[in-house]
Formats: C-alpha cells, structure tokens, sequence
C-alpha cells in the first residue's frame, strides 16, 4: 500500500516509542507498571522527584546515556526525508524524548513530551536548555537561581505523569492542521499505542479538518477505528517505501 503525496499534500506525522523500538529503545507498555524495573510513580511524576530527586537522575542519567548510544533507524530517516521534500507542508509531532528524529535529521519537529537532553529548574522559570549530563551522585542545582541567594534543583525537561503538554508546542499542531483547510491533509500515526491523550486524540483533530488517516504499527492499536488506512508493520521496514511522489 502507498500514500501518495503530490505538491498539493500537507502532512502531519505523530509518532510514539514503536519507531524508536528497532533503534533499540525499550517502548512503554511491555511491562506492566513498572518502567525500567522502576514503578512509574517513582520515576515520572514531580511528586517522585520531590521525594527522591536522586533516584530520578540517576534514572534519567541512565536514559540519556543509553539515548546517546543509539542510533536512528530508517524509520527515522524517511521521515526526515519526506520533511526534506515537502518543506513547510509537513509537521512531525513526537511523544518520544530519545531525540532520534533530531539526530536522523527533522527540524519541524515539535517534542510534545519534551527532551530526554534537555534540563529546566524547579524553583525558577527559565527555559529549559540543552544538556546532556549524567548525574549520579548529587542531583544539579540551578546556577541562576543560586545568584539570587536560593536554591533550585535542576530536573530532565520531560513531561511528568500529572502535568499539562507546553500550550505552545500544541499551538504549533493546531496551526498546522487551521492551515491545512482547502488543502490536501494526511495524518500519520507511527508506532504509538492510542492510549495517552492529547496525542491520541491527534487523529480525530486532523480529522474534524478533513484529513485522510494513516497508521503504521506493529500491532492494532486502541484507537484503530479511528484510521483509514492501516499498515502493519515494523517502521523501520514500512516507512522507507510507503510514500508515493507525484
Ligand atoms: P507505547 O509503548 O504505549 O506503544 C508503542 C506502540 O508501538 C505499540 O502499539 C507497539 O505495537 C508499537 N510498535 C512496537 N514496535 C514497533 C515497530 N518496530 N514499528 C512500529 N510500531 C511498533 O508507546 P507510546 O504510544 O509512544 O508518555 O506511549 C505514549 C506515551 O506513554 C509516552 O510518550 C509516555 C508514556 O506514558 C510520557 O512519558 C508522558
């Protein structure tokens, strides 16, 4: 089966862990409850973290160094291909924090769910910045707050469990698809499982706009019935020959 895309096409991909899942990145729910042999509680709420700031680090420092040892697959790549042909017209939308599609090379990319290589502060509101630290022993202290005489401890710039989505990562999604009216709008979903919302609610959004739905994933997800069109499958072997230029 091929998505046929001609200049007229505007495409708005949202992926979740199954594309990394050939890269090597552990995806969610294989295991139940617990995340890494850790409960989900612990490690990925803010209320985890206010209790145990070192444990969450070290949980962290250990994701960004397994982050940093793989590579992007070819899942990655087509889409970061399809980005180079169309431009403007297309969107990728992440739930992932591994930071493939960067390194694969996409650049409309909005991280919805943050950076796995990216701090902010709990105690004041800089922006998150880059950093790719691994902190074992004493979780870090931000330095800004440090210079007004307080202490902030610094924290992974992903989205907890209980937290809300950054409104102007998801203003960025809902422009695209405004825009998208009188045009041509495909909307693909690649290896996500349907069961965290607002991504997977994504797929009635683009709907509600005209779009016609794709799915790529290596099983039926919850939210199946939403979808046209459904290609089961591995990404890293779909993805590469599923787009038809015309
Ligand atoms: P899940 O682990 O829930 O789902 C991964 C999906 O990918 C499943 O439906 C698999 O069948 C599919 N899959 C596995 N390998 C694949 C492959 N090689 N090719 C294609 N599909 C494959 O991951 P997400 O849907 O991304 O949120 O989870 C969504 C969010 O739940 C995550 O971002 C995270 C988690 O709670 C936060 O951390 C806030």
């Amino acid at each position: 089966m091929h998505l046929r895309i001609d200049g007229d096409t505007r495409l708005l991909v949202l992926t979740g862990a199954g594309v990394s899942a050939e890269s090597g990145v552990p995806t969610f729910r294989d295991a139940s409850g617990l995340w890494e042999n850790h409960p989900v509680e612990k490690v990925a709420t803010l209320e985890g973290f206010e209790a145990d700031p070192r444990l969450v680090w070290r949980f962290y420092s250990e994701r960004r160094r397994r982050a940093k040892n793989v590579h992007p697959n070819a899942g990655h790549a087509a889409l970061a291909d399809a980005e180079s042909r169309m431009g403007d017209r297309f969107l990728l939308v992440t739930q992932n924090v591994d930071g493939l599609h960067r390194r694969a090379g996409s650049i409309r990319l909005v991280e919805m769910h943050g950076s796995l290589f990216e701090t902010s502060c709990t105690g004041c509101r800089r922006e998150a910045f880059p950093d790719d630290g691994e902190y074992l022993a004493d979780p870090p202290r931000c330095e800004e707050c440090a210079s007004r005489g307080r202490v902030g401890l610094l924290r992974p710039a992903v989205v907890w469990f209980g937290e809300v989505l950054d409104p102007m990562r998801m203003h960025r999604v809902s422009s695209f698809i405004d825009e998208s009216r009188g045009a041509r709008l495909v909307f693909l979903a690649v290896g996500t499982s349907g069961l965290v919302y607002p991504a997977a609610g994504m797929v009635l959004q683009a709907r509600a706009a005209g779009a016609e739905a794709w799915l790529v994933n290596a099983e039926p997800p919850e939210n199946l019935r939403a979808f046209h069109h459904f290609v089961r499958g591995p990404s890293g072997k779909v993805l590469p020959p599923l787009f038809e230029w015309s």
